[in-house]
């Protein structure tokens, strides 16, 4: 846009130029043939040295015309002009041509005696210009892949640094997760250990027990970090997809979850409907258990979720929606981004740390699908996950 601009300008430039050149070069014709012209006489009439100058066939390009103070044509030289008196600077079209015009007066002592009218034809002008605009018109392709190569070499070199530093910090989440779990593994497996002794021993183990939530906690963080830079990753790794009966699936979470929203004084609903497609199980079994837990977390006792599959032509499309306290609207565009919580005190007292919809997100896209959200502050949330079902 900015090249088409500057080539446009550019080319009224030029036209504007070359007409100002014009116009300069009547001045000086008009200076000099002035000097040319008898005006002593009833009549303003050439010199004779200046009439066989001026005549020479086919050699001048500027039409001279004399008229007397009646605006009578007296001579004329050069190519045929516009035979009528005009203002002293105009342009003029007739046969075809467009002409410019200046037109001086002729004194003699302060008294007009008569006029001198020269033109020039525009041509030279609009031929100069048009070849001007295809002189830039035909460079432009080479000019633009001038530009584009320079953009992306340069736009490389200046992203280079935010990339390597995304790589690192992809590097640091998932060698972090890898590093904890190993001890996390290990703690919790001794806590186990620990707690069973004890109660053999027939010692209380009530102590021990917010410290096993606490680890299960982190477990389940840890747990978040890999399974994420898993799923950005490269999935051609992983194993290959299979056919994934999704109503199955959800029928089997929405029975392991039904105790869970029952203690909480919450419906949980599902009408079994059929939907099938090409997937990763374990993914897919994430991305619906992630939306199941928010909706828990996010919903007040008395309230409803309500879980729903609709196979079409196409797609296959989840959705999730609960009566829940909803999603403030400026916090919906950044609810799917990693570590993003709308109310971080809340949200840490139910256990998260944003991952999960971040999860849901790149699972989706990992099957080429998308996942949306509707919400209104304190009457829910609906989650729509659209999968294609080849
Ligand atoms: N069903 C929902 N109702 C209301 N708010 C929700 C719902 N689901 C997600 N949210 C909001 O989006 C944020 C991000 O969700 P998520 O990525 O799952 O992280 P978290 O670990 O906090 O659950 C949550 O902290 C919460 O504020
Ligand atoms: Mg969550």
């Amino acid at each position: 846009v900015v090249y088409v601009a500057v080539t446009l300008v550019s080319v009224l430039l030029f036209h504007s130029m070359m007409m100002n050149a014009l116009d300069h070069e009547l001045q000086i014709f008009a200076a000099s043939f002035g000097r040319a012209i008898d005006v002593s006489g009833s009549v303003p009439y050439f010199r004779d040295w200046a009439r066989t100058v001026k005549t020479e066939p086919g050699k001048s390009l500027v039409t001279i015309q004399l008229y007397d103070v009646n605006e009578r044509l007296l001579e004329s030289y050069g190519p045929k002009g516009y035979e009528r008196i005009m203002p002293d600077l105009s342009t003029v079209k007739f046969d075809g041509k467009t002409m410019r015009v200046r037109t001086t007066d002729l004194r003699k002592d302060q008294r007009v005696v008569g006029y001198m009218q020269l033109e020039l034809s525009t041509e030279r002008v609009e031929d100069a210009t048009r070849q001007f605009g295809w002189t830039i018109i035909l460079t432009a392709p080479f000019v633009l892949i001038g530009l584009a190569l320079t953009a992306i070499v340069v736009s490389a070199q200046v992203a280079r640094p935010f990339l390597d530093y995304m790589h690192m910090l992809r590097r640091f989440i998932a060698d972090a997760g890898h590093e904890l779990n190993t001890p996390l593994s290990i703690v919790q497996a001794r806590m186990q250990s620990i707690s069973a002794k004890m109660e053999r021993q027939g010692q209380s183990t009530d102590e021990l027990v917010p410290v096993e939530h606490s680890l299960e906690r982190m477990g389940k963080i840890v747990n978040d970090l890999m399974l994420l830079t898993e799923v950005e990753g490269p999935l051609t790794a992983r194993p290959a997809r299979t056919e994934v009966d999704l109503n199955d699936m959800v029928s089997q979470a929405v029975n392991d979850y039904k105790a869970q929203f029952a203690d909480k004084g919450i419906a949980l609903d599902y009408d079994p409907s059929p939907a099938r497609l090409q997937g990763y199980q374990d993914a897919l079994s994430r991305l619906l258990t992630n939306l199941l837990d928010n909706a828990l977390k996010y919903t007040e006792t008395g309230g409803r979720v309500h879980v729903q599959l609709k196979a079409a032509e196409k797609n296959v499309v989840l959705v999730v929606e609960d009566t829940g306290i909803g999603i403030p609207a400026d916090s919906l565009p950044k609810i799917f981004d990693r570590f993003y919580r709308v109310d971080k005190s809340r949200s840490r007292a139910s256990g998260g740390i944003g991952l999960g919809l971040s999860i849901v997100k790149a699972i989706a896209e990992a099957h080429k699908g998308t996942v949306s959200v509707q919400s209104t502050v304190g009457h829910g949330t609906k989650f729509t996950v659209s999968l294609p079902a080849a």
